[in-house]
């Protein structure tokens, strides 16, 4: 977007001098100075574990610093918490939403604003229609947080924010959980903020994202500032300044030959389920993936992905149909079965398959808890072993010992892989498996499930990313209202051909 346009005034909305933070021995803030510009989109961006969510942690006032100061308008400002914050002007909304799932839309922006015990409900309505003009966040201010979509409930957090007159709004990696289009409507909603003179931090891994909203771009590297760039900086520079050497993309590996009758290790036959509502979401999908092959499924989000990979890993029951791994069925069995059939899980909700009380290494072990047990209970040495060897290999910023809830979101994601990979699975469900993770991190990973792939596994390959989709999978399958709407070699699936399968707009013969 060119380069920065501070305010009328020239002052920057909020200012970081000097901020520091250690946790033990590690210092995940060092003396960071940052500025942000009425008007300006500010990306913040850094290999997994950099300190980007710390340092904007301390500007919302969820952790403190050990030294530094903020200024809001060229005034100093104490934040101590959250409130501290609102009052200052500032907004975040982080991954893990603090919304009320059982209250309406409305309810929850009017507890936000809520000053003594009435809710006024009306004005909160008022203000949800008003901002969806303005800014065209659309959400209905009447429909329950719980049945919204991730991507809608983020738009809630957003009014929110702006419910209580935020100035500087602090976004931790908003576009995760979001499908193109919603990344689209994002960034229009964005534009329009900026114009009214907010200023906007902008978390993100994606480095054609950051080009294409920021204003200007400063990169953390352990913890400290490398420095602040125009935001049309070009990738290889931002990787560079990132890792410290540019980065290399993985390439489409080779087809490997396969038999016309050779059997499917992971067999999909005439499979339906129900989804949260206990509508259809899944409807008589058939899918083969043999050995030595990455199948990927493609699809605009909610068009029966997440319930497919329920069913597969042992999470949903299905309605009909059936699910083998090398002729054993999984469709319907426990999530221990499902393994124990030699199918590795990688889930999306990577919080529900970690215990994050517990250390890095337990978590590491937890599926295969049998092989570190010995006659004398848990063979700690060897779990210890297990957990260096893994930590080492997938360069996972931690300590054996470390509790997983204290990892930053993309060494969390690290630990769920390592964990399935290492064991070696003959089959693979695997679902946004670089969701949240760093260039560096997700040129690593996506090699490791091609090294699984060499390894004659079977992979069912689910990401909204269609790059990645297209690099690793040796053939797509478009899901669309649960129903598989195509079929193609990923060299033939041009993007627009595959833009208009997701969107039920033809049908593949
Ligand atoms: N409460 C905590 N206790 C101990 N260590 C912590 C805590 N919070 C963060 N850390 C550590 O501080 C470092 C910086 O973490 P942070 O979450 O800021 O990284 P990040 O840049 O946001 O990474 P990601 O891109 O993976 O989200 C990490 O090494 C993390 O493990
Ligand atoms: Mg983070």
């Amino acid at each position: 977007m060119g380069s920065a346009t501070p305010g009328a005034d020239g002052l920057p909305a909020v200012r970081l001098t000097g901020i520091t933070k250690r946790f033990g021995d590690l210092v995940a803030n060092d003396g960071v100075d940052l500025d942000v510009g009425r008007g300006e989109v500010h990306a913040l961006l850094g290999e997994n574990g950099a300190g980007k969510t710390t340092l904007m942690r301390i500007l919302y006032g969820l952790t403190s610093a050990d030294a530094g100061a903020v200024e809001v308008d060229g005034r100093p400002v104490t934040i101590r918490s959250p409130k501290d914050a609102i009052a200052a002007g500032i907004g975040m909304v982080t991954q893990h939403f603090s919304l009320v799932r059982p209250m309406t839309v409305a309810e929850n922006l009017a507890l936000g604003r809520a000053r003594g015990a009435r809710l006024d409900l009306e004005a909160a309505r008022r203000h949800a229609r008003e901002a969806s003009e303005r800014y065209g966040i659309a959400v209905d201010p009447d429909a329950r947080v719980g049945d919204l979509s991730v991507g809608e409930q983020q738009r809630v957090e957003i009014l929110k924010a702006l419910a209580r007159d935020c100035r500087v709004l602090i976004l931790d990696e908003p576009t995760a959980v979001l499908v193109p289009q919603e990344v689209d409507a994002l960034f229009a909603t964005l534009r329009r903020l900026i114009a009214d003179g907010l200023a906007i931090v902008f978390i993100s891994h994606k480095l054609g994202e950051v080009r294409a909203i920021s204003h200007r771009v400063s990169v953390l590297r352990r913890g400290v500032l490398v420095g602040t760039a125009p935001g049309d900086t070009d990738e290889k520079e931002l990787a560079r300044m990132m890792v410290g050497r540019p980065t290399f993309g993985v390439s489409r590996p080779d087809p490997i030959a396969h038999a016309a009758d050779e059997p499917a290790v992971l067999q999909v036959t005439g499979l339906s389920a129900a989804g949260a509502h206990g509508l259809p979401a899944v409807r008589d999908v058939s899918i083969a993936v043999r050995a030595g092959e990455i199948v990927g499924i493609a699809g605009v989000s909610g068009n029966g992905q997440t319930e497919l990979v329920e069913v597969l890993t042992g999470m949903r029951r299905p309605t009909a149909g059936s699910a083998t791994v090398g002729g054993t069925p999984i469709a319907g069995a426990s999530p221990a079965a499902v393994m124990a059939a030699g199918l590795g899980r990688i889930p999306e909700d990577r919080h529900a398959s970690l215990v994050l009380d517990l250390p890095v290494e337990l978590n590491l072990v937890m599926e295969r808890i049998a092989d570190f047990t010995g006659p004398g209970g848990l063979d700690h040495a060897a779990i210890r072993r297990n957990a260096v060897e893994l930590i080492a290999r997938f360069r996972i910023k931690a300590r054996p010992e470390d509790r997983v809830g204290t990892l930053s979101g993309g060494n969390i994601q690290k630990v769920l892989l390592a964990r399935v990979l290492a064991r070696e699975p003959r089959a693979i469900v695997i679902a946004q498996p670089t969701r949240g993770l760093d260039v560096g991190a997700s040129e690593y990973v996506r090699g490791e499930i091609l090294a699984r792939r060499a390894a004659g596994a079977a992979i069912l390959l689910v990401s909204e990313d269609l790059d990645e989709l297209l690099t690793l999978s040796d053939r797509v399958v478009v899901l669309y209202e649960g129903r598989v709407v195509g079929e193609m070699p990923s060299e033939k699936a041009d993007p627009e051909r595959l833009g208009l399968l997701m969107a039920g707009r033809e049908v593949a013969a």
